[in-house]
């Protein structure tokens, strides 16, 4: 029921504003809109101010006109209120602090190395470290240093510390390594399905991405040899989000595509530390003398993602372009913090704590692949694990996922999707944020949800 004042705002516009809101809120797309005739009757408008609402919402495109039928509720415009709807959705979830959160990367509280770190940090602080003056720009030397001979000693990655730049993350390592690729090519590949994060960076910097999609082996590189890319970015050792491994021969291979190219591969090994059924394996960089390879790294799986350090390893070739196109930046690592972390990998704390966070991660993994295969038995099927902070699950049985996620905010609950070859969506399921003794619970729940969905059909 549309309701009118005696203002100064002419009515066909009042009307018109009362039917834009009753379609943001209440009608249906392609639902039918009162005929002029029936409006005239009902409201005691003139056919003019009606004919004018009508006109005025059809010219914004809320409204269509179909000959001799009447007035019908745009789809398109549903459509998009719904995805507003959606994203606002999506915003308020990702803000929220939910009772159990599977979020596919997060650590636990607890195994941050409060105590050591304090020690650390305190030490610094006491120490002649001069807060007047603009740092290297490229990071700490001593933290450059360290994380030499961690990479080298763990990954077979083979560099100077002048190679290294100290990031806060890997959107900046890969702001950094696009603007520097940028210079020699416009087109760069990317896996497919792959990391969003890297997608979204190489969107901004607008290249022409070439999506190569994956499979049992890592990256199609037939597919790969046709385009024109001079470079691909990869995630060799644990392919996000598949978890693939692309074996040896297949490496040499693509190191080889890069050298007859003059190309380079931009080489994520995002979570190597956290490999629990086998030794990771070396990585690419250090494999055939490899200067067509940009390594880059981060602390966020095995420390923590809220410190914001990660770091690159450039090819000495590409140092001349990062030196001339970078000159106006520094590091965004406060430099105290960049000194913490060299005293943590210096004095061994760092080779003990990824003892400690890959058997404690190891002993959640199980936890909850032992819990999920408890509680839904054959109802699931386990399609990546062994490594990494999450499970990616498949259901074995007809059960809307949409459902699931609303039933699951609904119990202040979060859970998480991702792709999987050609299956659009998978539930990937984090246990790393959780407690060991929290996991079997939230699979519980988790379980009564699923139960609850499986109800709608
Ligand atoms: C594929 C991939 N690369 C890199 C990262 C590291 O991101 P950051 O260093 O910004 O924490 C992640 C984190 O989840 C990731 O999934």
């Amino acid at each position: 029921m549309y309701k009118f004042e005696k203002n100064t705002i002419p009515l066909y516009i009042q009307l018109y504003e009362q039917i834009k809101e009753d379609i943001k809120n209440n009608l249906l797309a392609g639902s039918k809109l009162p005929s002029i005739r029936k409006m005239v009757d009902e409201y005691n408008l003139s056919k003019n101010t009606i004919q004018s609402a009508y006109n005025q919402l059809y010219a914004e495109g809320y409204i269509e006109s179909k000959a001799k039928s009447g007035y019908f509720v745009s789809e398109d415009i549903y459509q998009k209120f719904e995805k507003d709807l959606n994203e606002s959705f999506d915003k308020k979830s990702k803000n929220k602090n939910y009772k159990i959160n599977f979020y596919p990367a997060s650590l636990s509280k607890s195994s941050f190395p409060k105590k050591t770190w304090l020690k650390l940090y305190s030490k610094v602080l006491k120490s002649d470290i001069h807060y007047g003056i603009y740092q290297n720009k490229q990071g700490d030397e001593g933290l450059r240093q360290e994380i030499q001979k961690y990479l080298f000693s763990s990954r077979a990655v083979n560099c100077t510390k002048d190679q290294i730049i100290i990031t806060s993350g890997f959107s900046d390592s890969m702001f950094i390594v696009g603007t520097i690729l940028k210079t020699i090519s416009n087109s760069l590949a990317i896996e497919y399905p792959g990391y969003a994060v890297a997608r979204k960076v190489l969107e901004l910097l607008a290249y022409d991405i070439k999506d190569i999609s994956i499979n049992s082996n890592g990256i199609d590189i037939n597919q790969l040899e046709k385009t024109a890319c001079k470079s691909i970015y990869l995630t060799p050792s644990h392919q996000f989000p598949t978890g693939v491994t692309i074996p040896i021969a297949n490496r040499i291979k693509l190191i080889h595509w890069a050298k007859k190219n003059d190309a380079y591969i931009i080489e994520d090994d995002y979570d190597s530390e956290l490999s629990y059924y086998n030794r990771p394996i070396p990585a690419m960089q250090g494999l055939e003398n490899s200067d067509r390879v940009v390594y880059v790294g981060t602390f966020s799986k095995a420390l923590s993602p809220a410190l914001r350090v990660a770091y690159i390893v450039l090819p000495i070739k590409l140092l001349p372009i990062y030196y001339s196109t970078f000159d106006f930046s520094f590091s965004g690592v406060p430099i105290d913090l960049q000194k913490t972390l060299e005293l943590f990998l210096k004095d061994g704390y760092w080779d003990r704590h990824l003892r400690k966070i890959r058997n404690l991660n190891r002993k959640k993994h199980e936890i909850m692949k032992n819990s999920l295969l408890h509680y839904l038995k054959d109802e699931i099927k386990i399609l990546r694990e062994g490594s990494g902070l999450n499970l990616l699950i498949k259901p074995l049985i007809n059960i809307d996922l949409n459902k699931l996620e609303k039933l699951a905010q609904k119990r202040d609950v979060k859970i998480y999707f991702k792709e999987y070859f050609e299956i659009k969506k998978v539930l990937a399921l984090g246990f790393g944020a959780f407690e060991e003794d929290e996991i079997e619970n939230a699979i519980k729940t988790f379980r009564e949800i699923w139960q609850e969905a499986k109800s709608f059909k």
